[in-house]
């Protein structure tokens, strides 16, 4: 059984270079971001009663920015769940492979930026909760 040891949520605080015509976050791959960023996207106009993710990835690693607004992650491993909100354009989740994630309760101004390891691959994304158990050893609970 593949049991990780590693935390769950997992936060990068990235400084503000702000001065007085405002702030500046600045991110750069292997440096700030702990991979290579070979691709980014960001989930906006999402409605509240709209959850999105439901998905694993075999291999792709991420960090989720939430800069404006704010949404709630469920981040799981097999094991272990937790719930967090992400509402600060200064503060990335890393999201691992093989974790589980949900997001939920996007506020209308809502944009999620998420920093990617790998180019888009459909054939990464696990998206049956019942393969990820599998694939992790454990047993399947509903
Ligand atoms: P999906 O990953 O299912 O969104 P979420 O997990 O946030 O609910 O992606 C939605 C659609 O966008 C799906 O058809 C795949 C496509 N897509 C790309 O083409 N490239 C990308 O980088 C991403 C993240 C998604």
């Amino acid at each position: 059984m593949k049991i990780e040891n590693v935390e769950l949520v997992r936060w990068f605080d990235f400084p503000s270079l702000g001065d007085d015509r405002g702030s500046l976050v600045a991110l750069e791959g292997s440096k700030t971001i702990p991979f290579d960023i070979k691709r980014v996207y960001y989930i906006f106009g999402t409605r509240s009663d709209v959850s999105r993710g439901f998905h694993a990835h075999k291999a792709l690693k991420q960090i989720a920015i939430c800069i404006t607004g704010q949404c709630k992650m469920l981040l799981d491993n097999g094991i272990e769940k937790q719930e967090v909100w992400l509402n600060s354009p200064t503060r990335g989740l890393y999201i691992d492979d093989m974790i589980w994630r949900e997001m939920h309760e996007f506020s209308s101004d809502c944009v999620l930026l998420v920093l990617a390891s790998e180019h888009y691959c459909e054939s990464d994304y696990i998206r049956d909760y019942k393969v990820f158990s599998k694939l992790k050893g454990l047993p399947y609970e509903a």
